[in-house]
C-alpha cells in the first residue's frame, strides 16, 4: 500500500462505521492463549497490523494460528509450543511492543524467553523497568545481551507481593500473565484497572485462573498448576470509539458508530458532553454528532483509568482547536504525547505547549523539562498541509486535521495508522471523505 495520501478536507462526515475489539486488549488475550494446555478461540478480532505481528510471533513459538478475517475469528492452538529463533522474533516483531509480554507464558511453558529490542509509538521512552522488575519479584533470572534481553527461570516462578510505583497498563498485565501458573499466591498494589485489563482478567479466569480485583487497585491471583484455553468474544475499542467521534466534531459531522459501549466511555462522553458535542447511546452503538453552534473551550487532564485515556488526548485536541476561548490540555500518563500539535499549528491552530503542569494539579512530569501541557485557542480555521504521521494516535489526528481543514492535504506515513484502526480508508470513504491514495 501506498504511504501517502491527498485529503480533499472542508466536508463533515457524516454516516455510519463499525468499530471491533480493542487492539488494547486483543493482542494479551492473543499472547493468553500460549497460558493454555487447549486451543483458544477469540471473537470479536479486527483486522489491523498489530493481530498480524502477534499472530507471526505466536506462530514463531509453535502455536497454530487459525484467523478468519472476514469472521473475526482467531483460533490458537498452543499445543507445540516451542523456543523461537532469536533473529526470527527481532525481525518480526517491528515495531511492536507486545514481546515482552511472552516472558511470563514462555518461562511457565519453556523455563526462557528472548525480548527483542522493544518498538512501539514514539510518544515518551516507553521503559520497560517495571516489567522486568516483576519478572524478577517471581524469580526469573533477567541477563541483558546487545539486541535484547534473556530471560530463564531454572526453580520456576513464585508468587509475590508487589507494588506498582505507576498503574502501567503493561506491566499489570505482564504480572497477571506470569501469576496466574506461579507457584502460590501474588498481589499486586496501585495496579492499572482499564476495562481492557479487567477483560484479560475475564479470560484468565475462564481458562482457570483464580483472580480478585479490590477497589483499592490491589488484585490477588491464586496460582494454579495448568490452565486450559479459552472462547471469548473481545470487548469493543474504546479508543477507536473515541477517535471517530472526536472526528465527527472536529468536521462538523454526524457519525453513527456500532460497536461503541458506553460504560467503558463514560469519561470520553462526559468530556465530549462539555466540550458540546452530542451523543445519543443506543443499543448496538452510540451516535456522535456536532449539533451547530459554538464548541465550548475545557480543562483536560489526561489520566490512568477511570480517568480521561491518554489515547483519547490527541483526537479530541483537533475539535479542540473549534472551540471557542481556551482550553488547557495536561497529559500526565506520557511525558511526550504533544508532539503532533506542531503539525496543527503548521495548520493555522494556535496551540502552545509548556514544560508546567497546567489544569489543576501535579503530576510526575512537572519538574521534567517535558512539554505536556498545552494551551489551544480557538475557533482557529485549518488550513491544507503537508503532514507526516508521527505515531498512531498522532497520526490519526492529523488526518482529522486535515479532513477539516479547508483545501487538498498530503499526508505521509498513513501506514502507521493501520497498526491499530482497521480499515480506515473503507470508513473514511463510508463517511463521504474526498481522499486519493498515491501510486
Ligand atoms: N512505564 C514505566 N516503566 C514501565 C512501563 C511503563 O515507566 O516499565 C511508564 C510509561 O513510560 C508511561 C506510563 O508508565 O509513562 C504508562 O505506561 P503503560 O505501561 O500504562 O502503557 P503501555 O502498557 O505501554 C498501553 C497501551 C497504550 C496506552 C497505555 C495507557 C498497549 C499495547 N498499549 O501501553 O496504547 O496509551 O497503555 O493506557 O496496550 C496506543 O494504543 O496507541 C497506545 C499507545
Amino acid at each position: 500500500m501506498s504511504d501517502l495520501l491527498y485529503v480533499n478536507g472542508g466536508t463533515p462526515l457524516n454516516g455510519t462505521i463499525r468499530v471491533r475489539g480493542a487492539k488494547n486488549f486483543v493482542s494479551k488475550a492473543m499472547v493468553a492463549a500460549l497460558l493454555g494446555e487447549t486451543p483458544s478461540v477469540l471473537r470479536n478480532v479486527p483486522e489491523i497490523r498489530d493481530v498480524h505481528v502477534v499472530s507471526g510471533l505466536l506462530q514463531l513459538h509453535g502455536v497454530n494460528v487459525d484467523y478468519d478475517v472476514e469472521a473475526g475469528t482467531l483460533s490458537l492452538d498452543p499445543s507445540n509450543v516451542e523456543t523461537a529463533h532469536v533473529a526470527d522474533i527481532d525481525a518480526h516483531a517491528g515495531s511492536s511492543r507486545i514481546p515482552i509480554l511472552f516472558c511470563g507464558p514462555l518461562l511457565h511453558r519453556l523455563g526462557e524467553a528472548f525480548i527483542p529490542d522493544l518498538g512501539g509509538c514514539r510518544i515518551g521512552d516507553r521503559p520497560i523497568n517495571y516489567h522486568l522488575d516483576i519478572l524478577r519479584a517471581f524469580g526469573a533470572q533477567v541477563d541483558k545481551h546487545p539486541h535484547g534481553i534473556f530471560l530463564s527461570a531454572p526453580n520456576g516462578l513464585k508468587g509475590t507481593k508487589y507494588q506498582l510505583a505507576y498503574p502501567s497498563v503493561g506491566a499489570t498485565e505482564q504480572l497477571l500473565l506470569t501469576a496466574v501458573r506461579a507457584e502460590g499466591i501474588t498481589e499486586l498494589s496501585n495496579a492499572a484497572i482499564e476495562p481492557e485489563i479487567m477483560d484479560l482478567i475475564n479470560v484468565l479466569q475462564k481458562m482457570g485462573a483464580i483472580i480478585s480485583v479490590d477497589t483499592d487497585r490491589v488484585i490477588r491471583i491464586e496460582g494454579v498448576s495448568s490452565l486450559k484455553g479459552y472462547s471469548h468474544t473481545a470487548l469493543s475499542d474504546r479508543i477507536e470509539a473515541a477517535s471517530w467521534a472526536s472526528a465527527a466534531l472536529a468536521t462538523k459531522g454526524d457519525i453513527f458508530v456500532e460497536g461503541a459501549t458506553q460504560p467503558e466511555m463514560l469519561a470520553f462522553l462526559n468530556t465530549f458532553r462539555k466540550v458540546g458535542g452530542q451523543f445519543e447511546v443506543q443499543d448496538n452503538g452510540i451516535r456522535f454528532y456536532h449539533p451547530g453552534g459554538d464548541l465550548k473551550s475545557i480543562v483536560l487532564e489526561t489520566d490512568v483509568h477511570p480517568g480521561f485515556m491518554t489515547d483519547w488526548q490527541q483526537p479530541l485536541v483537533v475539535a479542540l482547536t473549534q472551540a471557542k476561548g481556551l482550553s488547557i490540555v495536561h497529559e500526565t500518563v506520557y511525558e511526550n504525547r504533544l508532539g503532533f500539535t506542531e503539525a496543527l499549528r503548521g495548520m493555522g491552530a494556535q496551540i502552545q505547549v509548556y514544560k508546567e503542569c497546567l489544569g489543576g494539579r501535579d503530576c510526575r512530569f512537572g519538574q521534567m523539562n517535558f512539554h505536556h501541557s498545552a494551551v489551544v485557542a480557538g475557533p482557529t480555521p485549518l488550513t491544507a498541509a503537508d503532514i507526516e504521521v508521527p505515531d498512531l494516535r498522532g497520526g490519526f489526528s492529523h488526518l482529522i486535521a486535515a479532513l477539516a481543514a479547508e483545501g487538498r492535504s498530503k499526508v505521509r506515513g498513513i501506514t502507521l495508522i493501520d497498526r491499530g484502526y482497521e480499515n480506515f480508508m473503507g470508513k473514511l470513504k463510508a463517511l463521504g471523505a474526498s481522499f486519493e491514495l498515491s501510486d
